[in-house]
């Protein structure tokens, strides 16, 4: 058990945060890495040859994060998802993606903190991380998982919201590639959120909650880029793509500062006004009561 006090919290957290500033200033003045060099050499990945892919087994541990449970489906993380470290998880997220090093110390920290366990010592399997609702992180709403009053397991994308979300990009790019904009990820935000609202009778967000899954969602517009192409593989196989490499090239990685303007944007741009009506229609005629709307 490894309990921290609430002064020791706030200074990691300040001593985090001044480190951050610090690496998004650095990565300002420095040149951005090349095309084709961001993962670094010797690591998984190098020149876009990531390990072999292979789909999770039946007893393999999985989460609800599909940027970690790709890791495992390479072997970048083992295989079956099982007794990881808290500094191993540092790492590999910041080989893997170009997170920045105060980033990928933030999260798996804080993902320490949560479980009770000690960021040196213990160990954790995928799953661990699904603690749902006020007792953790996972929440409800999510883009590509159902709610957990529906589905125990979070381990697996439910398809047809993963569908849902690859068809909601609306912005092009120069050679006519799909991309998304930050109004397209808000909009599924939304969508998601109406819609749970209306039929899970154990429907629960709060602040933090809203502020991880804006933050979570902010990833598809940095660090994969906002390519629907990609994007197919990484949240249908949860696989990396043959030859992709993190969209961020600056050498310190992305920096928790350097995030908050894209989650501001999703964050700012959500709104369930436009779903409500309709996503408490469906609930009211799959449940078979009438409709209170019209
Ligand atoms: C130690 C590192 C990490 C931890 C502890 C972590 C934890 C989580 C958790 C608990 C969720 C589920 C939240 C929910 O209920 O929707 C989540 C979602 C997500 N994570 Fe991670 N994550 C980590 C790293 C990453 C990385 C490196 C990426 C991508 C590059 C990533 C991308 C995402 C995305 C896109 C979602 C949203 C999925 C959805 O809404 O369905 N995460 N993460
Ligand atoms: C987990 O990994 C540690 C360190 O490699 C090892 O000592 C331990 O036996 C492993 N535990 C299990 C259950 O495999
Ligand atoms: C962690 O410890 C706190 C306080 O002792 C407790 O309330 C909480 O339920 C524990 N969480 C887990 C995941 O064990
Ligand atoms: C929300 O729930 C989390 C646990 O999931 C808890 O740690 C946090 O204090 C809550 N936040 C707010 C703003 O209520
Ligand atoms: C995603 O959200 C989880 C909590 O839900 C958090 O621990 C993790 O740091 C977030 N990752 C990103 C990239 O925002």
């Amino acid at each position: 058990m490894f309990l921290v006090t609430p002064i020791a919290r706030a200074i990691l957290d300040a001593g985090v945060f001044s480190w951050d500033l610090g690496l998004t200033l650095i990565n300002l003045v420095t040149p951005r890495r090349k095309v084709d060099h961001v993962t670094p050499a010797g690591h998984p990945g190098e020149g876009g040859k990531w390990p072999e892919y292979i789909a999770p087994k039946e007893g393999d541990s999985r989460c609800s994060c599909p940027g970690l449970n790709a890791m495992a489906n390479h072997g970048i993380l083992p295989r079956d998802g099982k007794n990881i470290s808290f500094p191993e998880l540092y790492s590999t997220v910041r080989g893997t993606y170009n997170f920045s090093p105060s980033f990928c110390f933030y999260v798996a920290n804080f993902a320490a903190r949560m479980l009770n366990k000690s960021y040196g010592k213990d160990r954790i399997d995928l799953a661990d991380i699904d603690l749902h609702s006020d007792k953790g992180i996972e929440h409800d709403a999510s883009l590509t998982r159902e709610d957990i009053h529906f589905v125990k397991d979070q381990g697996k994308p439910h398809l047809p919201f993963v569908r849902e979300l690859l068809d909601a990009a609306s912005g092009k790019d120069t050679e006519g590639n799909m991309l998304f904009t930050a109004a397209d990820v808000s909009r599924v935000l939304s969508k998601r959120r109406a819609e749970s609202r209306a039929n899970n009778p154990e429907f629960h967000m709060n602040l933090s909650h809203r502020t991880f899954s804006s933050s979570n969602s902010s990833t598809i517009l940095t660090i994969f880029g906002s390519r629907v192409s990609d994007l197919e593989s990484i949240f249908i196989e949860e696989r990396l793509p043959e030859g992709w490499e993190s969209r961020i090239r600056e050498p310190f990685g992305l920096t928790i500062a350097s995030l908050q303007p894209t989650v501001l944007k999703v964050a700012f741009g959500i709104d369930e006004r436009p779903y409500a009506a309709e996503a408490s229609s469906t609930a009211a005629a799959e449940s078979g009561e009438p409709n209170p709307a019209t």
